[in-house]
């Protein structure tokens, strides 16, 4: 999502605050506004993800399940996503009993996979999940920096807002996925230049993370990037 472009957040200088301009644009896109959909940074972070996911893969924050679907039916991996959002679990559970129906029946155009399918598991960011068990974690954050005076507190703004700095999601996350990753897992994670890439990358890097860019696109008012995580 070229989620800054659609905030105001570049400071178009209008009286209209980051939680309007956000929901005005779901509704102009007639998108529901409790699951967040697949856009730009979806579509980013499963190109990246279908080209390196492998074993045993967790997708944190799945939303709609869009991109755990791209990588089980386009990869060998095996898919786990969740999010914190019931209606998102419930969304990408239905995407995924869909796929398997179809992989099973052979009449997906999706995938060339049998089995092809994934689980979707309520969690908050990665609480649940056993140590060293995940050969690939992939995220796409909320990451849009939010006035606290302008949070709505609702399904969408979870989905959207990293807090006043747009970290306040990534760094729980960098501080914890360590723990879950299997040794030689990588984690791919979208970075806004928006959130401050620089300073993620420092985070990262402080808790023992070595990093390359797997792809990344410019858009009229941010750069999206996939970043990929190896512990050293
Ligand atoms: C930007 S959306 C990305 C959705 C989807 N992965 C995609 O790329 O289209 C961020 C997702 O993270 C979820 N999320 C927010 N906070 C979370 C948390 N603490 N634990 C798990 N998921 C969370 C939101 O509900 C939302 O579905």
């Amino acid at each position: 999502m070229t989620r800054e472009r659609d905030t105001g957040a570049g400071g178009s200088g209008g009286a209209e605050g980051p939680a309007d301009s956000a929901r005005d644009l779901a509704s102009r896109r007639g998108m529901e506004t409790s699951v967040y959909q697949p856009a730009e940074d979806s579509e980013l972070l499963a190109r990246a993800a279908v080209g390196h996911a492998e074993g045993r893969t967790l997708e944190v924050g799945t939303g709609s399940g869009w991109v755990a679907e791209q990588v089980a039916s386009e990869t060998a991996a095996s898919v786990v996503a969740s999010d914190v959002n019931p209606g998102a679990c419930r969304q990408a559970r239905e995407r995924a009993e869909r796929l398997r129906a179809e992989s099973e029946s052979g009449t997906g155009a999706e995938s060339e996979r049998t089995d092809a399918g994934f689980e979707v598991v309520r969690a908050d960011l990665l609480a649940p999940f056993a140590d060293e068990v995940f050969d690939t974690v992939l995220f796409n954050p909320p990451y849009l920096p939010t006035d606290p005076d302008n949070e709505w507190d609702d399904w969408m703004e979870t989905a959207l807002s990293g807090g006043e700095s747009g970290r306040e999601l990534i760094e729980p996350f960098l501080d914890d996925v360590g723990r879950v990753l299997a040794p030689g897992g990588e984690v791919l994670l979208l970075v806004s230049s928006l959130t401050g890439y620089e300073d993620v990358l420092a985070y990262a890097e402080a808790r023992g993370f070595s990093h390359e860019v797997a792809v990344q696109e410019s858009y009229p008012f941010e750069t999206l990037s996939v970043v990929v995580f190896s512990q050293n």
